[in-house]
């Protein structure tokens, strides 16, 4: 297994490219299971979390190949409908090829996904929405098991704003012919994304962004042609990475309008930041940051994903600041790798409190999932000496090509081999 190796400390410089969306590309490569045409995606990031939702979509009978600078997804036989433990377990975003199979093959049967680190993470909601629509649902061996006979378009409200399921539902509506509407719907941007995808299927769709989703679902969809809209976490990533070591760093092939939330909270912490319409420069002193508290909330709110990067920027604050987590119930694993660097956190219920130290130490810590390595790679990058971080491969799903990124930043970085 691989280490990151860091010698912190020193400020970051230069630019870097802003990579596809992994949270964008993975519902629409799901989406490309509701055609039979050939589908070319671009902009996907090459992460593993891209990889193993190509073994999935190979696995159900579709045949993926990167062509021309494109990820091609096509037919060449029958489709199936099961997606098995082996890769549900690998990727919980597995679940989101249940939309377009149930509207496809009016059956389907998806492994359970089970909880991870951050949280049990249900499917409830997902599959509340599609026996609103008519399907039929069973529990068999682990699996979730769901038959469409009776699916028709119709109207629905999500008790909670879910990302997946918005996605989820919003796939299997375009193959129903008829008007579906969805209330109370995710309004992240990768749901925008999902539209504008779904559009160049030839389904008509209004309002993705917004809280009601209207949907005008085709019997046939057309080929799926789409480029993945940027990062927007990855984007952030790297904004607190320069914010935390100091320097100034800009991020082209980026888009700073989904990041509000996160600019703001920066520029009241005393970093800089300059937008461009695709591109954000972000300037810091590299001295303690002003405490700002910050508290997740869905979008346009401040992303639960930036939420461990944002705890490893304030580790340093010049105060006391406070980090709410009001999306999921378990997501400050990072909190006590913090503490080994030197960090004073204390964690009550949904909340944290970090009181700012004047310096972060190196030392060896270990990422438990995708945001709380990312965090670990801000705060190594900040803290004076040698970190060794573990566990690279959560990391290595979700950050394309990361240590090639940091070091052209003028991070040193070096993976080796655990
Ligand atoms: C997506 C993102 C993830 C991000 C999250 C919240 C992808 C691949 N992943 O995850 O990076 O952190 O949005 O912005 O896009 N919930 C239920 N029942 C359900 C579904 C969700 O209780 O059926 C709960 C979850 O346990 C969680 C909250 O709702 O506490 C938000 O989950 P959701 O918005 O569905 O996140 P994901 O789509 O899994």
């Amino acid at each position: 297994m691989d280490n990151f190796v860091i010698h912190g400390g020193k400020k970051l410089g230069g630019e870097v490219r802003i990579s596809g969306s992994k949270n964008a590309a993975l519902p629409i490569l799901a989406a490309a299971l509701l055609t039979r045409e050939r589908c070319v995606i671009r902009n996907v990031p090459d992460l593993r979390d891209i990889k193993s939702t190509f073994d999935l979509l190979n696995h159900l009978g579709k045949k993926c190949f990167f062509e021309a600078g494109a990820f091609t997804v096509t037919e060449p036989g029958r489709l199936k409908h099961d997606a098995p433990y082996e890769l549900v377990r690998r990727m919980r975003a597995s679940v989101l090829a249940a939309g377009p199979l149930l509207a496809r093959l009016k059956k389907v049967r998806v492994s359970m996904p089970g909880g991870c680190s951050i949280g049990v993470r249900p499917i409830d909601i997902h599959i509340e929405a599609f026996k609103k629509l008519g399907a039929e649902s069973c529990y068999e061996k682990g699996d979730i098991v769901l038959t469409g006979a009776k699916l028709k378009p119709g109207r629905l409200r999500f008790r909670f704003p879910s990302v997946g399921a918005t996605e989820n539902l919003m796939m299997c509506a375009a193959l129903l012919e008829g008007r579906t509407t969805l209330e109370n719907c995710a309004r992240e941007p990768e749901i925008e994304d999902l539209a504008a995808a779904l559009r160049s299927m030839g389904v008509e769709v209004e309002g993705a962004g917004g809280p009601r989703i209207v949907i005008r679902g085709q019997s046939k969809l057309r080929a799926l042609r789409h480029t993945v809209i940027p990062d927007r976490i990855e984007t952030g990533t790297y904004m607190l990475a320069a914010a935390a070591a100091g320097g100034r760093v800009k991020l082209t092939a980026a888009d700073p309008k989904p990041l509000g939330a996160l600019i703001k909270a920066l520029e009241r912490s005393g970093t800089k930041v300059t937008c461009g319409r695709d591109s954000i420069t972000v300037e810091s002193a590299g001295g303690r940051p002003r405490p700002v508290n910050v508290s997740t909330a869905p979008h346009p709110g401040f992303p639960t994903d930036l939420q461990a990067p944002w705890m490893s920027y304030m580790a340093r604050c010049r105060g006391n600041a406070s980090v709410q987590e009001n999306i999921f119930e378990n997501r400050f694993m990072h909190a006590a790798e913090l503490l080994r660097m030197g960090a004073s956190v204390y964690i009550s219920g949904n909340k944290a409190y970090v009181h700012g130290v004047e310096e972060l130490n190196g030392a060896p810590i270990m990422a438990s999932d995708i945001r709380a390595g990312a965090a670990l790679l801000v705060a190594a990058g900040a803290a004076k000496g040698r970190s060794v971080i573990r566990r690279t491969y959560h990391v290595d799903r979700g950050y394309e090509r990361v240590e090639e990124k940091l070091r052209a930043l003028g991070m040193k970085i070096e993976r080796v081999k655990g």
